[in-house]
């Protein structure tokens, strides 16, 4: 008997990996976090599958599930939204079944802030504009920040930031953000990215708050940075016609050469 944790993806149920998919059609129990995993992803399960809405439960009882099933000897699907590596809790309950001796494998899923990007048609590290992304939040009721890891002490990068779980916030998100990006800075706010009723809203930081209309609450990623948008940016050295690399390289003598497949 395993628990396997799934990235259930961003909402588009067919933004799922095969992987996940296959496990949560051969096991017996699901446990999902009913708040961000949408329905359609529970098509995948066996009829006779009990399945579970875990987001009324607290951890215990979220823990008795999973040893009941154990005990039966049944493997579980463990469904959270978008990818296990970021505000999955999936950490407190690895610990938990680390500490009962129970196995447990972990399927990687499509992040919020991959499906953002995609829905703004962007990518978020342009040459010579952008080359990291931070995955950051504002602090919230349940979740308060480490020191350090503050909006103001990120912008000093000038960095693109997917800023997670704050449309709440967007007042301070901004005002922690003028004074390194500037007020013209690009924001795209992207709520329910990949589902069917997903909306976009772009404007800079100054603007963003007007702009933003009623209903745009909590599945709402804050994107903020030059990339957005940006026209002037070089083009990687990547596919450069004189860029000697190891699949093309430039010449007979080229340190490349003999690393070449020819494919490319
Ligand atoms: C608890 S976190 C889960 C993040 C998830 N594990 C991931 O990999 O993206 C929930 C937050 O992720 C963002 N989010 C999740 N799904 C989203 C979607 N489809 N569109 C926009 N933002 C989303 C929102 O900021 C939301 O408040």
């Amino acid at each position: 008997m395993s628990v396997h944790f799934i990235g259930a993806g961003p909402g588009a149920p067919d933004l799922l990996t095969l992987r996940g998919r296959d496990l949560i059609a051969r096991c017996p129990v699901c446990l999902y976090a009913g708040s961000l995993v949408p329905q359609a992803v529970l098509t995948h399960c066996p009829p006779s599958a009990r399945i579970v809405n875990t987001a009324p439960l607290d951890l215990e009882a979220i823990m008795a599930e999973i040893t009941a099933a154990h005990t039966a000897g049944q493997d579980v699907a463990r469904l959270h939204s978008g990818d296990l590596s970021v505000w999955s809790a999936m950490g407190e309950q690895v610990r938990r079944l680390e500490a009962l001796g129970i196995p447990y494998t972990v399927t990687p899923g499509v992040p919020a802030f991959a499906a953002a990007a995609a829905a703004l048609g962007t990518e978020l590290t342009l040459p010579g504009v952008a080359q990291s992304v931070v995955l950051t939040r504002t602090p919230g009721r349940a979740s308060s920040m480490p020191r350090g890891e503050t909006l103001a002490a990120f912008g000093t990068t000038g960095a693109t930031l997917a800023i997670h779980l704050s449309i709440q916030n967007l007042a301070r998100v901004t005002a922690d953000l003028i004074p390194h990006y500037g007020g013209d800075c690009p924001v795209a706010i992207v709520w329910r990215a990949s589902w069917p009723d997903e909306r976009i809203v772009r404007a800079t930081l100054a603007t963003i708050e007007a702009a933003l209309p009623d209903g745009i609450e909590r599945t709402a990623l804050i994107v903020v940075g030059p990339a957005l948008g940006a026209a002037e940016f070089d083009e990687s050295r990547l596919y450069a016609p004189d860029y000697d690399r190891r699949y093309r390289p430039q010449t007979a003598d080229s340190p490349w050469a003999d690393w070449s497949d020819g494919d490319d």
